[in-house]
């Protein structure tokens, strides 16, 4: 007897294969087995869909989109919408590292015209336009400072200011190889009903305002939130939920519009005896609920940049030690933070000059290898002795942006573990304390 002769049979994986009858059969009761168990599954991933899609789509619910594979199983892409719509996601991601990249960090340069004029006045200079705007002139235009500086906050104002010779600030910045960043919210309000607490303005408009300050040439932004700490109640729940949901929908809303979010949520230096574990555990809780937050409005946290307080006692509290500090902040952070937040730039928040570079190196030597970069988002500890040195005198330009270059190489030093103590350009100063502004354009 002849046996059946072999045939061509298409397999699974779309060839053509020459089979003898019996392997044809055996093949023929796989593939009807495969085929079952695919026609089961599509049942089943229909009837979920149905379910879902009753209410909104379950890409939507889900936030994955389903892709195809070559192999036999589908798989589904965990990205949100937000991280795949956005055209601005891979920008941002790499201004985020490029800002945070070690050895640099930020010049905060975004007070309020009022906060300005305030600090000009303690010198003797007049609160007008020009005086503010020489006053940015001579930061930005420091020799040298783009090896320090990685990014400089501006305020509304600035960014559209130009040097005595015309050329504008953005420009003198990308000649550094400096970012230019904006201050985005307008300023704390009361709430009412709290002992003192603060929200965040500034929600109205913003993707407009974004919009604009993309096209001028700003490419990351800030919002400040603060939180007030006491021993006992501060902050409160709603202080913190609130403050928490505004950084998210800002962040989100700055992502959308091309620009790196600086998420400030500031547990601020204030009065009382309050402990510095006082201080880390509101840090901690804090900074995990901003996180939730941020999570819950898909906003990307290897695009955005974190600017937290440093973990102190009260201001009524013996000052601590580099060593605690540093112990508390990096305990904070490490249960806080997720890695994928490319960089956390400090705020100075009243510290003194010397006290904010050292602490920031002491930073390092705690957490030698941590996956952010641990460094610097200086106004005060930059700008104190800076405009001193100034005081509104021509024949002192050189010599201030001398001490502000150096402040900024002092902290470029401690970011990196390199910084030699003793050698700080402006050695045992004291706190820079400011009272909380409220009302106006903030800080
Ligand atoms: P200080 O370093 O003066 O605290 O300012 C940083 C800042 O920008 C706070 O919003």
């Amino acid at each position: 007897m002849m046996g059946k002769a072999p045939s061509l049979v298409t397999g699974l994986d779309g060839f053509r294969h020459v089979r003898s009858p019996r392997i044809q059969t055996m093949a023929n009761k796989k593939l009807k087995l495969c085929q079952a168990m695919k026609i089961f599954s599509s049942l089943l991933l229909a009837s979920l869909v149905t379910t879902c899609s009753a209410f909104v789509p379950l890409n939507q619910v889900l936030n994955v989109t389903p892709i195809k594979t070559r192999g036999r199983f589908t798989a589904l892409k965990m990205v949100s919408r937000a991280e795949k719509e956005n055209p601005y996601m891979e920008e941002l991601k790499a201004n985020a590292r490029k800002i945070g990249g070690r050895g640099r960090g930020i010049l905060a340069s975004d007070e309020s015209n009022a906060t300005t004029g305030k600090r000009l006045e303690a010198v003797g200079v007049e609160n007008t336009e020009e005086n503010r705007r020489k006053w940015r002139e001579l930061l930005y235009t420091a020799p040298g400072l783009g090896q320090y500086i990685s990014g400089a906050i501006m305020f509304d104002e600035t960014l559209y200011q130009k040097t005595a010779e015309g050329k504008p600030f953005v420009d003198v910045l990308a000649e550094q190889n400096i970012i230019p960043g904006i201050k985005v919210d307008t300023g704390l309000q009361n709430m009412f009903g709290t002992d003192g607490e603060t929200a965040t303005q500034g929600l109205d408009g913003l993707g407009d305002r974004c919009k604009a300050y993309y096209t001028q040439g700003a490419r990351f932004a800030k919002w400040r939130a603060v939180l007030k700490v006491d021993d006992r109640d501060l902050p409160s729940e709603k202080a913190i939920w609130e403050n928490a949901h505004a950084l998210a929908r800002y962040a989100a809303i700055a992502q959308e519009n091309g620009l790196v979010p600086i998420v400030e949520p500031e547990v601020t230096l204030g009065p009382g005896t309050y402990s510095i574990e006082r201080t880390a555990f509101i840090s901690e809780r804090v900074n995990s609920i901003v996180m939730n937050w941020l999570n819950r409005y898909d906003v990307v946290l290897d695009a955005i940049l974190l600017k937290p307080n440093m973990i102190l006692p009260g201001l009524d509290a013996p000052i601590a030690s580099k060593e605690e500090v540093a112990k508390y902040t990096v305990q904070v952070m490490k249960r806080s933070i997720p890695p994928a937040v490319p960089s956390i730039h400090f705020l100075s928040g009243g510290m003194g000059e010397e006290e904010a570079t050292l602490n920031l190196q002491q930073l390092q030597k705690e957490y030698p290898d941590s996956p952010w970069s641990l460094t610097f988002s200086y106004g005060r500890a930059l700008q104190s002795s800076t405009l001193k040195t100034w005081s509104g005198k021509q024949e002192n330009w050189k010599a201030a942006q001398d001490i502000l270059v150096k402040l900024a190489q002092a902290n470029s030093q401690a970011q990196l573990g390199q910084f030699v103590e003793g050698t700080h350009p402006s050695p045992g100063g004291g706190r820079i304390l400011q009272a909380l502004r409220l009302g106006g354009a903030g800080k």
